[in-house]
């Protein structure tokens, strides 16, 4: 396709929201207060936003330079930056892993879906801490509910990223990222003050460094990534599309900040909710069932004196989780949907199609590996752990890797340096560090973690 039909983000504003939409998701609200709640608490959270400030925000600024650059989708942009190389390996390698956790991750984004009508519904109230367990296992054995949420969500997707990137993606997020900022600070303010939130203030706000091992850092990283939707090109995809007059480096950091300050946030309506009903930080309340057996749970008993409180309260938190999924599972689509849509030369619409209807029948099995196929396993793992764990532990850190070792070595620096200063009228003081972190620091570390992840060399 001919890049002068292609679509920029209608404003800088419109860009932000767009890639901090991307990157706030099932990552912020689900799996970083699971791993706060396992590491340890504010000693994690430190390292967290040191792993942020070291290698993510120079790797989204790498991101963010190959897809402003070349205004194409991730595999093309490495194809155009560097023709003849294998470094076409590095986009392709994102675009599929873009794929696998799409499939995956709307199946989760179904059960939020499926929760914020049972929470509308009212169905939470009245039940008691046994009820939600068993409530939680029939929803997810059951194939038929959790495929037809699976389903609507992609759907919904789909019927987004075919509207294009200004009047679908910039305009859902500019609508709904405000609306997740404000139910995020009500939530939060409402569990503040419940009796006894002092001691999940505590857990989060006090840190407690002989917690930190070899094992914080390493999920911090990876919760990093994760979380900034880093390593497989999203990012670089969205940067397609930011005008020439878009500040790369204000824009990686107003994201990194948007992105952690809703871990953060979340972490202050979790834990203090938590520790006022009673629970314990043990791994059954803290683990993947978090926001589906302990919070409705919580909410039932921190704020049940005032029904009307603890129906909003529910309703709010499960729609919020939506709109987070929602602007993500959008972001990965994208992702898949310009790469067949460019490099097949097929029309937004039809690539769209194609890609909904692959990433829905993987689902499905995803969808099935908590019902009819628990049984089927591969490497120990069913298809759904088994896409988590590959996607996120090893496709996501080599994609950064190699995204870091691209910039920093391959690319021509006065094509970097025009990048970050928008040929000459930006400042860019930070230029040298940036690049001497992509060289060196950010390679090593990930490298370090890989080899020690996938059990090469176990160093911690
Ligand atoms: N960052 C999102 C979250 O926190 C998930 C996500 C969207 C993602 N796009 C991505 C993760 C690309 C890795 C890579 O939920």
């Amino acid at each position: 396709m001919d890049n002068n039909s292609r679509e920029n983000f209608g404003s800088k504003l419109g860009a932000v929201l767009a890639a901090a939409g991307s990157a706030v998701g099932l990552g912020n609200i689900w799996r970083f207060p699971i791993e706060t709640g396992q590491n340890g608490g504010a000693a994690f959270i430190i390292v967290y936003v040191g792993c942020v400030l070291l290698l993510g925000i120079p790797i989204m600024m790498s991101e963010f330079i190959i897809g402003r650059h070349t205004h194409t989708n991730t595999a093309g942009a490495f194809r155009k930056l560097s023709p003849g190389t294998q470094w076409k390996w590095v986009g392709r390698l994102g675009v599929l892993s873009g794929f696998v956790i799409l499939s995956y991750y709307s199946v989760v984004a179904g059960w939020t879906a499926e929760y914020t009508t049972l929470a509308i519904a009212n169905f939470f109230d009245g039940k008691t801490a046994s009820d939600f367990p068993t409530i939680f296992a029939d929803f997810v054995s059951n194939p038929w509910k959790s495929l037809l949420w699976m389903m609507a969500f992609m759907v919904v997707t789909h019927v987004i990223v075919i509207r294009g990137v200004k009047s679908g993606i910039e305009k859902f997020s500019k609508v709904m990222m405000p609306a997740l900022f404000i139910i995020l600070i009500l939530l939060a303010i409402c569990s503040v003050m419940l009796p006894g939130a002092s001691q999940g203030l505590e857990f989060l706000l006090k840190p407690d460094f002989s917690k930190i091992t070899g094992a914080t850092v390493l999920s911090a990283m990876g919760q990093a990534f994760f979380s900034l939707s880093l390593g497989l090109g999203c990012l670089c995809t969205y940067a397609s599309y930011f005008g020439n007059d878009t500040n790369i480096g204000k824009t990686a950091l107003n994201v990194s900040i948007i992105d952690t300050f809703v871990a953060i946030m979340s972490g202050f309506i979790i834990f203090p909710a938590v520790f006022n009903a009673g629970y314990t930080l043990s791994s059954e309340d803290i683990g993947p069932s978090l926001l589906f057996i302990t919070m409705p749970n919580v909410f039932q008993q921190a704020f049940g004196s005032i029904p009307v409180l603890s129906y909003l309260v529910s309703v709010l938190f499960y729609f919020l989780l939506v709109v987070a999924a929602l602007t993500s599972t959008i972001s990965m689509h994208e992702v898949v949907t310009a790469y067949v849509s460019e490099e097949f030369a097929m029309t937004r619409r039809k690539a769209a199609t194609i890609v909904t209807l692959a990433c829905s029948t993987v689902g499905v099995f995803c969808a099935l590996s908590f019902g009819p196929l628990d049984g089927f396993k591969l490497f120990g793992m069913t298809l759904f752990d088994l896409f988590d764990y590959v996607s996120s532990n090893i496709f996501l850190p080599v994609g950064g890797m190699f995204i870091a070792l691209f910039v920093g070595w391959y690319l021509d620096k006065k094509m970097v340096r025009n990048e970050m200063t928008n040929n000459g009228s930006l400042r860019a003081p930070y230029m040298r560090l940036v690049i001497f972190i992509l060289r060196y620091v950010a390679p090593v570390a990930i490298g370090i973690i890989l080899i020690n992840q996938l059990g090469l060399v176990k160093l911690f």
